[in-house]
Parts: C-alpha cells; sequence; structure tokens
C-alpha cells in the first residue's frame, strides 16, 4: 500500500514539474532559411533555420542538436548548430552516409520534425562508370578495302597493267588512313545514370505541403495533412484543413501578416515568392 502512495506521489511530482517547465519556457518554432534541395550521400548539407519564441522573438543563445535517420534503420546522424548571423539564426552541416529516405529533426528549445529527405548516390560514390567502345566497323570496312586495292594492284602489276601500280598505291593509303583511324575511336564514356529526384518534379502542392512544416506554420496551425509530422502544436492560429481564399489575398497575408491586421500573431516569415507561391497551392488544395 506504501509503495503505490509512493508512486502515485512521484507521478505526481514528475507531471507537475514537466507542466511548470512547459510553461515557464513557453514554446518556440523553427523555420528553416530554405528546403534542402538535391542531397547526395557523401556531400555536406548545408543548413540554416531561425528559431522564435513563441513564434515571434528571436532566440539566440541555444546549441540546436540535429538528429537524422534512415528509414527503416538504426542508422543515425547527429550535428550541432551553432549561431550564425542575425540573433536566432543558426547553421549546421550535415552528412548524409547514404542514400534512401531521411526522417529529421532539429532539437533548438523545442523539437521540430522537418520534412524527409531523399538522399541520392552521388557520382562518385556509384559503381566506376564504364566505357564502351565505339563500332569502328566504316574505319575497318575503309581499311580492308585498301588491302584489297592494294592485293588487286600487285596482281594487276605482275600482268603489266599501267595502272595497277597507280592502285596498288591508292590501297595503301586508303587501308592505312582506314586502320590507323579504327585504332584511334574514341571511347564513349557513360556516366552511371542516376536517377535525381528535383525540385522541378516535386508539384506545387507537395512543395508547399513540405514548405508548411519546414517553416513552422504547423506548430501554430492544425492542418490535417501535416499534424502527425509535429511534435509540438499550439494551434494558436485557424485550423486550415479546409481553409481557402484568393491567391491574391493570401499573397499579401504570407509576405506580411501585420500589414492586413496590425494585431497578428502571425509573425512574418520573410519567405520568398516562390515559398509563397508553393503555400498556397498547398492551402487552396483540398
Ligand atoms: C506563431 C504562430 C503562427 C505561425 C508560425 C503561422 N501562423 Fe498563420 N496565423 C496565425 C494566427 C494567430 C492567425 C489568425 C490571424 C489573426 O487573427 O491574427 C493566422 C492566420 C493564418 C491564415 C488565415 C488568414 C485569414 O485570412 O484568415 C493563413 C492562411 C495562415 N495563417 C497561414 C500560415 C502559413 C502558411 C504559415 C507558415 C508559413 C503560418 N500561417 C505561420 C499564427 C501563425
Amino acid at each position: 500500500m506504501k509503495q503505490i502512495f509512493t508512486g502515485i506521489t512521484l507521478a505526481l511530482t514528475l507531471a507537475l514539474t514537466f507542466t511548470i517547465s512547459a510553461l515557464a519556457g513557453g514554446w518556440a518554432i523553427i523555420t528553416l532559411d530554405e528546403l534542402p534541395g538535391e542531397v547526395t550521400a557523401g556531400e555536406p548539407l548545408n543548413i540554416g533555420f531561425t528559431v522564435r519564441q513563441h513564434g515571434v522573438t528571436p532566440l539566440a543563445g541555444l546549441t540546436p542538436t540535429i538528429t537524422a535517420q534512415l528509414s527503416g534503420t538504426k542508422e543515425v546522424v547527429r550535428v550541432s548548430g551553432k549561431e550564425e548571423g542575425e540573433p536566432g539564426h543558426y547553421t549546421a552541416t550535415l552528412t548524409f552516409p547514404q542514400s534512401g529516405e531521411w526522417t529529421w529533426s532539429i532539437n533548438a528549445f523545442i523539437t521540430q520534425t522537418m520534412p524527409p529527405l531523399t538522399v541520392v548516390t552521388g557520382s562518385h560514390v556509384a559503381s566506376e562508370p564504364f566505357t564502351t567502345p565505339v563500332f569502328a566497323f566504316p574505319a575497318i570496312l575503309a581499311g580492308a578495302l585498301g588491302l584489297a586495292g592494294v592485293a588487286a594492284g600487285l596482281w594487276f602489276a605482275k600482268k603489266n597493267v599501267r595502272w595497277a601500280i597507280a592502285l596498288a598505291a591508292v590501297g595503301l593509303v586508303v587501308g592505312g588512313v582506314g586502320f590507323v583511324s579504327a585504332a584511334d575511336q574514341p571511347q564513349v564514356r557513360n556516366e552511371a545514370a542516376v536517377s535525381v529526384e528535383s525540385s522541378s518534379s516535386v508539384d506545387q502542392v507537395e512543395l508547399g505541403h513540405r514548405l508548411f512544416i519546414a517553416k513552422g506554420c504547423v506548430i501554430c496551425h492544425y492542418h490535417s495533412d501535416t499534424y502527425k509530422d509535429r511534435e509540438i502544436g499550439v494551434d494558436i492560429g485557424p485550423n486550415l484543413t479546409d481553409f481557402a481564399a484568393s491567391p491574391e489575398d493570401l499573397r499579401m497575408w504570407l509576405n506580411d501578416p501585420a500589414s492586413v491586421k496590425p494585431q497578428t500573431m502571425m509573425p512574418t516569415l520573410k519567405l520568398k515568392d516562390a515559398e509563397i507561391e508553393a503555400l498556397i497551392a498547398f492551402i487552396n488544395s483540398d
């Protein structure tokens, strides 16, 4: 009986401690500078991001950790970020040892899961490029014809035909050129084909979906397509699952919410025009 009480007291104390620290610490959003484009195994990937407490105040003095895991394996890459540039801005360099689908998250005051990355195999990591000799048939044919010419010329020469010497000489030249060029054919290099998911092949809606997560919208807004991707959600903004608005209004809003509604709690996230277009496509998709 006494043990049960001790257990309950311990559980209550722990719960209280967590609640207090959550209240004291508040929350933050992490905004990636940009979505990583093509990521190649073995090559460093630089990322930059800003941490804003309560979505607004840049949070300096953190030591962020970035953790990436190759899906379906225990392979993990962990690096720390450092402050760089404006207050609350951090950078980190990640190198993925292997190609595949990597899930990753940034821990800086909060943990924010980022959109998964498809890491491709670099051409230098791929199997050695192979070479295919060019089929040298025309040159070899010329060489053979030339030799035939020489032989014919010599045969006719024995019979004292006047043009025979000329024929033999021409044959010698044609045959020589033919064989020399056959031996000298260039070898064609075939780079091993690499399948690359370039950003252009990702459609706008999918790009907007990833940006919604990577820019931190996901922390303040519930959206049924992205809620599984988040560790925390404060949902101070409206649920955007079924939200739609005219592209013109959304463009103004996303560019600078305060210019539309001065008292808004939604921050200006310094989005690029192309990012805004993709986000609009995602928000207005069904
Ligand atoms: C710090 C929290 C926060 C973040 C981060 C945030 N929003 Fe908001 N958002 C809000 C709040 C709060 C509102 C409600 C507007 C108001 O009344 O201030 C809002 C409103 C909106 C609206 C509705 C505008 C309207 O016309 O009703 C859209 C669309 C929107 N946000 C999209 C986004 C997108 C896309 C991102 C990420 C690029 C984002 N928000 C990031 C807090 C946030």
